[in-house]
C-alpha cells in the first residue's frame, strides 16, 4: 500500500485497481500516509498557505431540476431571492476590507441575469477592486456567453461535472441535461482562457467506485486548475431526500489522491465537508486541500441558499467568523491568506 501512495507521489504510473484499493482499504494507516504525502505535495507548491475566497451566493432561482439539489426548480418550499448589483458590490466591499482578493459569484441558473447584467457586475467588481480575481459559478451557458464574461474580466469558472459517466449523470438529472454538454462547457471555458474548476459529489446516489475512477480519468483529460469535491448530503424537499449521505472518509482520501495526481491544482475544503463533520474542513486541509471559501453573502441569502439539509452558514463558515476560521487553520499549522492565489503553474503554462 505504501508503494502505491509513493508511486502516486512520485508521479509514476498506478493502476485503477491500485487507486480503488487506496480509496476502499479498511486499514487506517492509509489515512496517515495520504495525509503525509498529500500535505507534503501541497507544501511544495503553496507552503503552508490556505487561500480564502469570498463566496457570494447571489441567486437561488434555478431553471434546472437536478434530483439532488435543494434549489431545484420544483422545490416549492425554497424561498427564492436575488441580489442586485448594488448588493453584490457591497458584499465585495465588505470582503475587500477584510482582505479578500478573490470573489466567487455563485448562483442557480437564473435567466433573470442577462449576459449583459453579468458582464456589468463582473466589470464593476474588476474596476472597483482592481487587484481581485473574479470567479463565476453560474452553470451551463453557451460559448458566446462564457466569452463575454471573460472579456468583461472574469478570471475563473467553477462548474462541477458531477459525474463523468453518462448513465450515472442521467440518474442524477432530468432528461434535458446531459454529461456531454456539461463536459463541452468545461472545454469551452478552458479554451477561452479561464482557470477552470470541475468536481463531483462523493457518495451521490448510484455512484460506484468505477464512476469515481472514470471521474479521475476525465480530470486527467481536462486538466482543470481547480477541483471541488464534497460529500453528497440529502435535502428533504428533493427526490433524493431519503438517500444516504456521502462518506467523509472517502472524501478526505479522494482529496489526497487528487492532490497527488494533480499536484498544484487548487482544492477547496468544502462547506459540505464542514457540514457533515465539525472539523471536516480542517481535516480536508490536512489531507491536501488548500482553499476555503467563507460565505460573504448577506445572512438572509445564506439561509435560503440551501443545497442540502443543515448547511452551515454562520460561525467559522462565514464572514463574521473569519477570525475564528483563521485561528482554526493556524491551529493545524497552516496560514489562511487572502491573496489572489492562482494555481501555481497557471500563468507559466506549467503542466503538472
Ligand atoms: N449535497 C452535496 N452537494 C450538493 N450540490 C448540490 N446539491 C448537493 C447536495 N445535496 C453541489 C453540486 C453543485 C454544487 C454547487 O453543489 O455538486 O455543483
Amino acid at each position: 500500500m505504501i508503494n502505491i501512495i509513493k508511486n502516486l507521489y512520485k508521479g509514476e504510473k498506478t493502476s485503477d485497481d491500485e487507486i480503488k484499493y487506496i480509496l476502499e482499504s479498511d486499514d487506517g494507516s492509509v489515512d496517515q500516509l495520504l495525509m503525509r504525502y498529500g500535505s507534503e505535495t501541497a507544501g511544495k507548491y503553496y507552503g503552508k498557505k490556505v487561500f480564502l475566497r469570498g463566496l457570494i451566493e447571489f441567486t437561488n432561482y434555478c431553471r434546472n431540476n437536478c434530483y439532488y439539489c435543494g434549489i431545484r426548480r420544483d422545490n416549492l418550499h425554497a424561498e427564492r431571492y436575488r441580489l442586485s448589483k448594488r448588493e453584490i458590490l457591497s458584499c465585495c466591499k465588505n470582503g475587500y476590507d477584510l482582505g479578500f482578493r478573490t470573489f466567487v459569484l455563485q448562483g442557480g441558473e437564473d435567466n433573470h441575469y442577462s449576459d449583459d447584467m453579468i458582464c456589468s457586475i463582473v466589470s464593476a467588481i474588476k474596476e472597483k477592486f482592481e487587484d481581485c480575481a473574479v470567479t463565476l459559478s453560474i452553470g451551463e451557458k453557451n460559448y458566446e456567453s462564457y466569452k463575454a464574461y471573460f472579456d468583461a474580466g472574469a478570471d475563473r469558472y467553477l462548474l462541477r461535472h458531477e459525474t463523468a459517466n453518462a448513465d450515472h449523470y442521467g440518474r442524477l438529472h432530468p432528461k434535458n441535461m446531459n454529461s456531454e454538454n456539461r463536459k463541452k462547457c468545461l472545454y469551452n471555458l478552458k479554451n477561452i482562457g479561464y482557470q477552470v474548476g470541475c468536481g463531483i459529489m462523493v457518495g451521490s446516489p448510484y455512484q460506484t467506485m468505477d464512476n469515481i475512477i472514470e471521474d479521475l480519468h476525465f480530470m486527467q483529460e481536462l486538466r482543470p486548475d481547480m477541483i471541488g469535491i464534497g460529500p453528497f448530503i440529502p435535502h428533504r424537499d428533493t427526490p433524493f431526500g431519503d438517500k444516504k449521505k456521502g462518506s467523509v472518509r472517502l472524501t478526505l482520501r479522494l482529496i489526497s489522491v487528487l492532490r497527488l495526481m494533480f499536484r498544484d491544482v487548487l482544492i477547496p475544503a468544502t462547506t459540505a465537508l464542514g457540514t457533515l463533520e465539525q472539523s471536516g474542513r480542517e481535516k480536508g486541509i490536512l489531507y491536501g486541500a488548500n482553499v476555503v471559501m467563507p460565505n460573504i453573502s448577506p445572512v438572509y441569502a445564506r439561509e435560503r441558499y440551501t443545497l442540502y439539509d443543515n448547511k452551515i452558514y454562520s460561525g467559522r463558515e462565514s464572514i463574521e467568523g473569519i477570525g475564528e476560521l483563521k485561528k482554526s487553520i493556524a491551529k493545524i499549522g497552516y496560514e489562511a491568506v487572502t491573496d489572489r492565489g492562482d494555481r501555481a503553474g497557471f500563468f507559466s503554462g506549467e503542466k503538472y
